[in-house]
């Protein structure tokens, strides 16, 4: 296999932006005629490797070879006159104009006749290549403005196609398609594998890498950690190069033992609102109590109504000392918590600092006589920041720059130091890596440990069988199934109330 002739060379590249080192010196090869995935964290730099092979930005330092021959592409169009493309992570088509412009945008010389377009040709030609690629029901003609985002990605698809790349970048696409588009996609990287060509596929994802690629390159944090070919890949290897130590077999927590107290932290009666139809529940202190069903169920719903984001049009809930949640100023006071499933719109204001953002439920603790105290809250944020390792820049950092798991550790630093009680979670780790998911569980354990009571809400089955004390299932706005930790829950279990 090794006599594959190497397509594309990196030696040596770096690219900084201000303080961050994006890429700090990656050099590795890949041949001719293979699917090649890259792999990394959020942050560790794939996108900005793969926007420097395809001509949008250039390296600081360092050299590319495109087929042993120094490869310097002034831009993206000099990088498709090489045979290099790429499928952008963002959104990458023209609104107000047609889906056949998209799809030959640079090209329109092809169609152009005595200097007038044949536009007749283009939406021919572009209706056989979309047909092709077995993507229907997309009209050439039309104008992509309101399409949705999927059917942006698979146009984006069929342009890249189109350039008839001998190397193809395709940077996190999945995530935006579902499974038809998921299929057109691996059908087109097949495609080019038979025919010789090369493909760089860009995902957190690893089982998906596993399944499509015939060798992984990982990096993080801006570095080149290595590469294991189809016969060396292994979850368990990748997940570790990907975060740099060991990540525990099982992420989640491995005893048996169930809930530490029979003390009620907080009850819910009779609670009905929109679809929730008379739900009752008692988290108790040192518990983890999951909640799970799909998004519709009520369960969101069911957390905003315990922390008193919204007033239920029946029932009420209570904490040990007999009050009743009323607002969420008045929980903050009580020492309760809530991390919302909507990290950017509702857990974090964006367009403030980390130190705001975690000092906000806080600040009646920091005052000196009626004052905030800037070296308190200084300390409180260092504080957090050392024990969850956040990284960003300096306090002063928007939140909105963090990366997503970065930004969840400050959704859940502003919580941690106002020293809850009760924590609820919605979907903590939704969308995160595996390194921070891995440090959320354990943070849940040492709420855990130190007596608080913790609800978690959460569309997946694994984490909820994983972590919970005790799981109860939603369908349609009613408790369905009850569960206590044990060997014998599993997702088939949970899945049959479900649905
Ligand atoms: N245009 C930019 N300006 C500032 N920082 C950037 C820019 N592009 C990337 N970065 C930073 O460089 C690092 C690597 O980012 P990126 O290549 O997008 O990672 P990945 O695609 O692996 O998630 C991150 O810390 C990111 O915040
Ligand atoms: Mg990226």
């Amino acid at each position: 296999m090794n006599d594959k002739k190497t397509i594309l060379k990196a030696e040596n590249i770096s690219k900084s932006f201000g303080p961050t080192k994006a890429l700090q010196s990656v050099s590795f090869e890949i041949r001719q005629g293979e699917v090649v995935g890259l792999i990394g964290e959020n942050g560790s730099g794939k996108s900005t490797f793969s926007t420097i092979v395809a001509g949008i930005q250039k390296q600081d330092s360092g050299n590319l070879y495109l087929n042993g021959e120094l490869y310097q592409p002034k831009d993206i169009n000099d990088a498709i006159s090489h045979g290099v493309s790429m499928v952008v992570q963002e959104q990458g088509t023209l609104d107000n104009i047609s889906v056949a412009a998209n799809i030959f945008a640079g090209k329109e010389d092809e169609f152009s006749r005595f200097g007038f377009m044949d536009i007749r040709k283009m939406n021919e030609k572009a209706a056989a290549q979309l047909e092709e690629l077995g993507i229907t029901g997309i009209n050439p003609a039309q104008l992509v403005n309101g399409m949705s985002f999927e059917e942006r990605k698979l146009l984006e698809i069929a342009r890249a196609a189109y350039t008839d790349p001998q190397l193809l970048l395709i940077d996190e696409t999945t995530t935006a398609l579902g499974k038809d588009g998921r299929d057109i996609l691996y059908g087109l990287i097949n495609k080019l594998r038979d025919n010789n060509k090369t493909v760089l596929f860009i995902s957190h994802d690893i089982e998906e890498l596993m399944n499509i690629c015939d060798s992984i390159i990982v990096l993080r944090d801006g570095k080149y950690i290595g590469a294991l070919s189809k016969e060396e890949m292994d979850i368990s290897a990748l997940r570790r190069m990907m975060v740099g130590r060991e990540i525990a077999e099982s992420l989640y927590r491995t005893d048996d033992e169930g809930r530490k107290s029979d003390e009620v932290a907080l009850s819910a009666e009779h609670i009905r609102y929109g679809l929730l139809k008379d739900v009752s529940l008692q988290l108790h202190r040192g518990e983890i109590l999951g909640i799970g069903g799909l998004t519709d169920c009520g369960m969101h719903e069911l957390g905003k109504i315990l922390f008193g984001i919204i007033t239920p049009d029946y029932g009420k809930v209570t904490l040990a000392d007999g009050s009743q949640i009323k607002d969420p100023y008045h929980s903050v006071k009580k020492k309760l918590g809530y991390v919302s499933k909507n990290r950017d719109t509702e857990a974090l204001m964006s367009a403030s600092s980390v130190r705001d953002n975690i000092c906000m439920p806080n600040l009646y603790r920091l005052a000196d006589h009626g004052l905030v105290s800037p070296k308190k809250e200084r300390e409180l944020v260092a504080k957090w920041q050392e024990s969850l390792e956040i990284k960003m820049r300096d306090q002063s950092q928007f939140v909105m720059y963090l990366s997503g798991g970065n930004k969840q550790k400050v959704s859940m630093a502003k919580w941690l130091a106002s020293d809850a009680d009760i924590y609820i979670f919605d979907c903590p780790t939704r969308g995160i890596d595996i390194g921070v998911k891995s440090d959320i569980y354990k943070l849940m354990i040492d709420l855990k440990e130190k007596n608080k009571a913790i609800l978690m809400i959460s569309e997946e089955l694994p984490e909820l069988i994983g972590m919970s004390d005790r799981v109860l299932v939603m369908k349609d706005g009613e408790i369905k199934g009850e569960f206590l930790r044990s060997k014998d829950v599993t997702e088939h279990t949970l899945i049959d109330y479900m649905i």
